[in-house]
């Protein structure tokens, strides 16, 4: 009758997020790599290709929706200098932080980034994560975007990863265009925009609005040219000052606005009425020592869907442990554990524009599962450390770890 049946388990279903959306003594069916029955135990006929849980939660698998998983380098150098006391802004404009990687990453070979990508990319998966968003931004060239780009696209057809490829060209002003930030956003609407793709590279478009990178002025330009291309956008937005992102991010019905520590009230209202979901990043918030909290119980208030993400990347957040992210998620943000977990599984996917296929455990979903030796899904924010994952469910085939 199914596939596979995945009995003697708990499952936090996310559908409901009162209380996980648990149910006790589950079974979960799965047709087609789909999930074909969730329910109790006891309503599920028996049949072959049983796998035993023995007691074990289950719950969606962690969707990562804000990462930079391809780039080469590190920044560790620059992590020191920071305890030293210069700011993120400081190395920025001596050249250092995001264009230091661009350095390394334009030098680097493709299959020496795939392979680098992919590293990264088990860590995620060991704790928890199938399903991700990858960004370029790391190349802003023509030949280099597309490199990035091309080894996320190895990542979801390779490995079969869900993956949203996300180009975010106006990351910062490449060298080439140094002060002419203009002429670059003119680069990328009429060149590299269109010309990725048309080669099929890009699935949503994102940029950096900030003082230090691209004003919302510039953006607006970004987001028509791929709103032309029929692609959805996305903002990484008042992360270190409030420059207007996401007020404008709301005017193209982004998928989300993100970081947002700096945003304010009338922008969360447009953010609600464009129907976006706040992407929170509390690895960078931690990284880069900030004061400033993301205005969260503006979000509640307004019923702006708060999702979580590790913004892995090599200068803010050189994090891959989404489970600590979780905690950081609690510990730093004051979310409650049920809304951190929905913030890196339901409502993840909605940031995405996934919430059809992923983010809970339901039928007609993918059976993209985590499961987990835990006692209750808050544990998930309550420990750092001790592996809980002790398997993945990936298109319903049974992934266990040792
Ligand atoms: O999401 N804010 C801009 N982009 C990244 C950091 C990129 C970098 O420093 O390399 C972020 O924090
Ligand atoms: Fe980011």
């Amino acid at each position: 009758m199914f596939d596979t049946v995945f009995t003697n388990l708990h499952a936090a279903t996310m559908r409901d997020s009162a209380d996980f959306g648990i149910i006790n003594n589950a079974a979960i069916g799965v047709t087609d790599g789909k999930i074909t029955y969730i329910g109790p135990d006891a309503g599920i006929a028996t049949q072959d290709n049983v796998i035993d849980l023995d007691g074990a939660w289950v719950t969606p698998a962690l969707i990562d929706c804000h990462t930079h998983l391809v780039y080469a380098g590190s920044r560790a150098d620059e992590f020191e200098r920071r305890l030293q006391g210069e700011s993120y802004a400081d190395i920025a404009a001596s050249g250092g932080g995001i264009l230091s990687t661009v350095r390394a990453t334009r030098a680097a070979s493709d299959d020496a980034l795939y392979e680098q990508m992919t590293a990264r990319f088990t860590h995620l998966f060991r704790e928890g994560v199938f399903g991700i968003e990858i960004k370029s931004g790391y190349g802003l060239d023509l030949a280099s975007e597309g490199k990035m780009l091309r080894a996320a696209t190895r990542l979801r057809d390779e490995l079969g990863v869900p993956v949203q490829r996300t180009f975010l060209g106006a990351h910062a002003v490449p060298p080439e265009f140094n002060g002419n930030a203009d002429a670059y956003v003119d680069y990328i609407c009429d060149i590299m925009l269109p010309a990725l793709a048309a080669e099929n590279l890009i699935d949503a478009v994102d940029a950096f609005c900030e003082k230090i990178a691209f004003s919302a002025q510039q953006v607006e330009k970004i987001f028509t040219a791929a709103q032309k291309l029929s692609l959805p956008v996305k903002l990484h937005a008042e992360q270190l000052s409030d420059c207007g992102g996401t007020e404008t991010a709301a005017r193209f019905c982004a998928l989300s606005s993100d970081h947002l520590e700096y945003t304010n009230e009338t922008a969360i209202k447009a953010m609600a009425e464009a129907q976006m979901t706040a992407v929170l990043l509390p690895g960078a918030f931690y990284y880069l020592r900030e004061k400033q909290l993301p205005p969260v119980d503006l979000f509640r208030r307004h019923g702006v869907p708060m999702a979580i993400a590790t913004d892995h990347n090599p200068g803010t957040s050189p994090i891959l442990s989404p489970l600590a992210i979780l905690n950081m998620a609690c510990t730093l943000f004051r979310l409650t554990p049920v809304e951190a977990i929905a913030g890196m599984t339901r409502n993840a996917a909605k940031a995405l524009g996934w919430q059809k296929r992923m983010g809970t455990i339901d039928t007609g979903m993918d059976a993209h599962l985590a499961v987990w030796n835990i006692s209750h899904p808050r544990d998930l924010c309550y420990t750092l450390g001790g592996r809980p994952c002790r398997a993945m469910i990936t298109g319903g085939l049974y992934n266990p770890f040792e």
